[in-house]
C-alpha cells in the first residue's frame, strides 16, 4: 500500500493538509495522527469496516476495546451517556489525557469497543488531533500507533517506521509532548483502570472524589480479571528482555560487575553516569526529578534499546506515586515482571531466559 505522509505543523496546522487528513478518515481510511500523548492510528469510530482495519493492521484481539477521540462535548455526548455532573467537569478538564468510560449509546458499533456496552472516550489536548477530528466531523476510534504488545509511538519516525506501507495516511509532526498513554478512568466505579500522566490528585481535583487505584492500575503480576480488556495483554516490550531493577541504587554497579554478557542500560541520568560501560549502551531518560521528561523518553527508550544488540537489558525502577504510578506500570509490563533486587535475583533471571553461559556471569555478592 502506499502511504501518503502529511508533514503538518504542530502550532499552525496548514489547512489543506488537514482536510485531505480528514477526507481520508470520512472515506473509511486509516489515518495515523499525532496526539499529546503518545501517536494514534485512526479511522471514522462509526464505521465498523475502517475499524477493523485497525485491529488487522496492529493485530490487536478483537475484544480489546478502542478509545474514541471527539473535538467537543456534542461529539462526546452522542456516543457517551455521560450525566450532568460529569459533562460539566469533563468541559472544564478537557482537552487533556483523561480518557473517560461510560456507558455507550450505541451509536459507536460494538466491534470498536471489543463487544462492550461501555465506551472509553477522550478529547486529545493537541491541535492537529482536535482540528482533524473537526474536520472530519465524526468521532475517531485510535489506539496507540504501535503493532499490539509493542512500545507506542511518541514521535513521527517511529509510527513511520511500524506503518509505513500499511496505512493509508501518517501525519508527522512534533514527538509527543507527556510520551505514555491517557489515564483511562471508568466513571460508573471511579476507578483508574491505566494511570497516565494526568494523576490520581489531578482526578480528585477535578473531580472532587477519591479515585480507586489497585493491582490492575499499578500493573502487577497476576491480574488476570479482565476490568479493562487492554491491561491483560502483554505490553510495551521490547525483543530485547529487559529486567527491573529494585534494588538499593548504590548497589547496582557492583551487582552488575559480574556479568560477562553485553547488556544495556535504561535508566536517569545519575544511574548512567554511575555504570562503567561504554555510552553506546546506556540510554539515559532524564534527571530522576524530571518525572515528566522520564515518561516523555520512556517508549523511545524501550524502542531503541532493541538496536543496541544487547543480550539483556536493566531499567531503573521508580516509586509509584505521581507520575510514577504511570511509568511503573509501562514498565512492569515491558519487563513481564521480570524483577531483581539483588545480585542472585540477577543470576535466577539469566538462567530462566538462558541468556549467554550464565555460569560465565560471576555476579558478586551485592554487599
Ligand atoms: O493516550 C491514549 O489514550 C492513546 C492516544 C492515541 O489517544 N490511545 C491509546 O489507546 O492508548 P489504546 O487502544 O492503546 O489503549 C486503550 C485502553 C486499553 O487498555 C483498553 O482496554 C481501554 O483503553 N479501554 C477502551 N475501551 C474501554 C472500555 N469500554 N472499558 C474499559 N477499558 C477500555
Ligand atoms: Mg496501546
Amino acid at each position: 500500500m502506499r502511504t501518503r505522509i502529511l508533514r503538518i505543523d504542530a502550532d499552525k496546522p496548514q489547512k489543506e493538509k488537514i482536510a485531505q487528513a480528514a477526507t481520508a478518515i470520512r472515506k473509511g481510511k486509516v489515518v495515523v495522527f499525532p496526539t499529546e500523548t503518545v501517536y494514534g492510528i485512526g479511522a471514522n469510530a462509526l464505521d465498523a469496516r475502517a475499524c477493523r482495519e485497525i485491529f488487522r493492521v496492529k493485530g490487536r484481539e478483537g475484544d480489546n476495546p478502542l478509545i474514541v477521540h471527539v473535538s467537543d462535548m456534542e461529539m462526546a455526548c452522542g456516543i457517551g451517556r455521560i450525566d450532568g455532573r460529569n459533562r460539566k467537569i469533563l468541559a472544564r478538564v478537557w482537552p487533556a489525557p483523561l480518557t473517560v468510560v461510560v456507558k455507550s449509546t450505541g451509536k459507536v458499533p460494538r466491534s470498536v469497543t471489543g463487544g462492550l456496552d461501555t465506551i472509553a472516550i477522550r478529547m486529545p489536548d493537541n491541535k492537529v488531533a482536535l482540528e482533524l477530528i473537526g474536520k472530519a466531523g465524526v468521532p475517531i476510534a485510535a489506539p496507540s500507533a504501535n503493532p499490539s504488545k509493542m512500545p507506542s509511538s511518541t514521535a513521527f519516525r517511529h509510527a513511520l517506521r511500524y506503518f509505513k506501507g500499511k496505512v493509508d495516511v501518517i501525519i508527522g509532526s512534533k514527538d509527543s509532548r507527556l510520551g505514555l498513554e491517557s489515564t483511562v478512568l471508568d466513571l460508573r466505579t471511579f476507578a483508574i483502570l491505566r494511570p497516565g500522566v494526568f494523576t490520581k490528585r489531578d482526578i480528585e481535583t477535578a473531580f472532587g472524589r477519591k479515585a480507586r487505584v489497585d493491582a490492575v492500575t499499578k500493573g502487577e503480576k497476576g491480574v488476570t480479571k479482565a476490568i479493562s480488556p487492554g491491561t491483560k495483554y502483554r505490553h510495551y516490550a521490547p525483543s530485547t528482555p529487559l529486567f527491573m531493577y529494585t534494588g538499593r541504587k548504590s548497589a547496582l554497579t557492583g551487582i552488575l560487575s559480574g556479568i560477562r554478557t553485553r547488556y544495556a542500560f535504561i535508566g536517569t541520568d545519575e544511574a548512567c553516569s554511575m555504570l562503567p560501560i561504554g555510552k553506546g549502551r546506556k540510554i539515559q531518560l532524564g534527571r530522576r526529578r524530571d518525572m515528566g521528561d522520564i515518561a516523555r523518553n520512556l517508549f523511545d527508550a524501550l524502542i531503541r534499546v532493541d538496536s543496541i544488540g544487547a543480550d539483556f537489558a536493566v531499567v531503573e525502577s521508580f516509586s509509584d506515586s505521581g507520575i510514577g504510578l504511570a511509568i511503573m506500570n509501562r514498565l512492569r509490563k515491558a519487563s513481564s515482571h521480570s524483577g531483581f533486587s539483588d545480585a542472585k535475583g540477577l543470576l535466577i533471571l539469566l538462567k530462566r531466559y538462558g541468556i549467554g553461559a550464565h555460569e560465565d556471569n560471576k555476579v558478586q555478592s551485592s554487599h
